[in-house]
């Protein structure tokens, strides 16, 4: 496997910027240098040298896809920019790794398995879906169904680290059940896939560990930080979105089934150890 004919697409995200340390021979694009719903930009790529696309890219903004402005580039980024990478991955034959998400689902079953039907409830999640059929008309498709995801840019754990820092105690919403996905995780199950040519389809990939709701993880993040001072007040997700109607609906269990992606041989860390190491590097980094 030559990680340098990689192409990294979206490469300044959360999950790109984990990728371009993983593969730092590879290529790798913004989308100022690749705008992939621009067709005829994807089509006159010089893709002669690629042997792989990691896509990386997406619009994951996910109330803001509930505007008239953001549902269009939701749409354009999450399924007709899937659709132009598929199109391209098929006529040059080379493995697609596209980057899904547990929102496809309404939650109402649990654990999520990799052929539970789709069943979006908001805009985001819509075009995530069509943007999974895209992308698995090729044969050579590996779509990550991922959740919770936490790396180098705007995300929940630092939200929270920020608001311990302001000495806030927050009222998080208690009935949304997941797990965290580390970047480094994400990665791992990439690496994993190409590396050792798995079968090519879905694959759920979260970290390991007890499924929980977001206000345990503000627990476990104010437990890590020594700040037990902090309390944390569940709310549900009826009530915190009571009053931002403007919101999208989000699924109450994002537990992903992982015996798939286990079953390639690849070990998954618990998401509470790599809270740990997360936030000892950030409190890190900001005494320096
Ligand atoms: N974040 C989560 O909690 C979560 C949960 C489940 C699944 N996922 C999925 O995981 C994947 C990675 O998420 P992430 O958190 O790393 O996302 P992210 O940090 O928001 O990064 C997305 C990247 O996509 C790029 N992009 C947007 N429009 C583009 C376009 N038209 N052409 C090329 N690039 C474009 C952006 O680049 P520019 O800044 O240059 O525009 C940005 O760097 C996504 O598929 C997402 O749907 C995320």
């Amino acid at each position: 496997m030559d990680s340098s004919k990689f192409l990294i697409i979206g490469a300044n995200g959360q999950l790109g910027t984990a990728l371009r340390q993983k593969y730092p021979d590879a290529a790798a694009v913004d989308s100022s240098e690749l705008d992939i719903t621009d067709s005829k930009a994807v089509a006159a790529y010089d893709w002669s040298n690629v042997s792989a696309i990691l896509n990386a890219a997406a619009y994951t903004n996910v109330d803001g896809a509930e505007t008239a402005e953001g549902r269009i580039i939701a749409w354009k980024v999450n399924a007709v920019g899937v659709a132009n990478l598929t199109r391209t991955a098929i006529a040059n034959d080379i493995p697609l790794v596209h980057i899904s998400s547990e929102y496809v689902f309404d939650g109402t079953q649990v654990p999520h398995h990799e052929d539970e039907s789709v069943s979006p409830l908001s805009v985001y999640a819509q075009t995530k879906a069509a943007g999974d059929t895209a992308a698995l008309i090729h044969g050579k498709t590996y779509v990550l169904r991922t959740s919770w995801v936490i790396g180098e840019g705007q995300n929940f754990v630092r939200t929270m680290i920020g608001l311990a820092g302001r000495n806030i105690s927050p009222t998080v919403v208690g009935d949304q059940i997941g797990r965290l996905t580390f970047t480094s995780t994400l990665v791992d199950a990439v690496d994993q896939v190409l590396s050792t040519s798995a079968a090519p389809g879905i694959y759920n990939v979260s970290n390991e560990g007890e499924a929980v709701s977001w206000a345990d993880v503000t627990r476990a993040i104010f437990s890590l930080m020594g700040r037990n001072d902090l309390t944390v007040t569940d709310t549900t997700t009826a009530e915190y979105f009571a009053a931002k109607p403007e919101s999208a609906p989000r699924p109450l269990q994002s537990a992903m089934d992982l015996a798939k992606i286990k079953a390639t041989g690849l070990e998954l860390r618990d998401w509470h150890d790599d809270l740990q190491q997360y936030i000892h590097n950030e409190l890190n980094q900001e005494v320096k």
